[in-house]
């Protein structure tokens, strides 16, 4: 085990933050490591908004659904898939090709690989952060606030801060269920993942004091559906995506 591997096997969002600010220096150092990730035929297809302004921390926090870190973390970024750069910068490319499927794919997988490799320099740096793909609840109004031209889609925001506190890790599903050797085998998948959803039910009863007592699929299935997003399609659309 090396220090490296350490930090990946201990990650946990983190949603509380000390009242202590992140300097300049290791918020540089911090994207300078995102920009650092792999990227599609070196397109860079991404672009990070430092959201410093209070009002705008509120707007996206109540987009996500009050989503308290948004407001509080020192350190808030906003992942876009950005083909607006290609669109305005790359030679002899056909414009329409920016809005083919495999575009909008590439954009999104190169923003998060950046937003990873954006979490584990900060994991790094003694810093702890979460993910917040709520801000997609009104993405079209996350879109104006932010000034996105066509092209740019908000993704996710990432925030960041000194950690007050210590969730611990949550359980991921046994390795033989997600990591298959040759072709797609789900013969044992059913009593995997019965007894995955027996300790993720035993993980929520001991994190919440017994509030919580969810299977993993029961909860994955209430998430979905109370957050279709199905309007985030038609706003892809509206601003140039996958059009093809
Ligand atoms: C793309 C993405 C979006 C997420 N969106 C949210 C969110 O809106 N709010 C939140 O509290 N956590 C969010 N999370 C964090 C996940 O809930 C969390 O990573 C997952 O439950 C596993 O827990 P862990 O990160 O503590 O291991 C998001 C994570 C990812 C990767």
């Amino acid at each position: 085990m090396n220090e490296t591997i350490n930090l990946l096997l201990n990650h946990m969002s983190i949603r509380r933050y000390k009242d202590k600010p992140v300097d300049r220096e290791t918020v540089n150092t911090i994207i300078k490591c995102a920009q650092m990730a792999p990227t599609s035929s070196h397109f860079q297809a991404y672009t990070i908004i430092e959201i410093q302004d209070s009002a705008k921390r509120e707007f996206l926090a109540k987009a996500a659904g009050d989503q308290r870190w948004i407001k509080e973390a020192p350190l808030v970024l906003l992942f876009c898939g950005d083909l607006h750069r290609g669109k305005e910068y790359f030679e002899g490319a056909d414009p329409e090709v920016f809005s083919n499927t495999e575009s909008y794919t590439v954009a999104v997988v190169d923003a998060a690989i950046a937003m990873q490799k954006a979490l584990i320099a900060a994991q790094s740096l003694g810093l702890g952060g979460v993910v917040a793909g709520g801000i997609r609840n009104d993405v079209e109004g996350v879109a104006k606030e932010f000034k996105l031209p066509e092209l740019v889609c908000p993704l996710f925001a990432l925030c960041l801060g000194y950690p007050d506190e210590v969730p611990g890790t949550k359980p991921r599903l046994p390795q033989e269920e997600i990591h298959k050797i040759d072709y797609y085998d789900e013969s044992n998948s059913r009593e995997l993942i019965d007894k995955y959803n027996q300790e993720i039910k035993d993980y929520y009863t001991k994190r919440t004091n017994g509030k919580a007592q969810d299977r993993w699929t029961e909860r994955c299935g209430r998430l979905l559906m109370a957050k279709t997003r199905d309007e985030v399609g038609c706003f892809l659309r509206k601003i140039g995506f996958l059009k093809r």
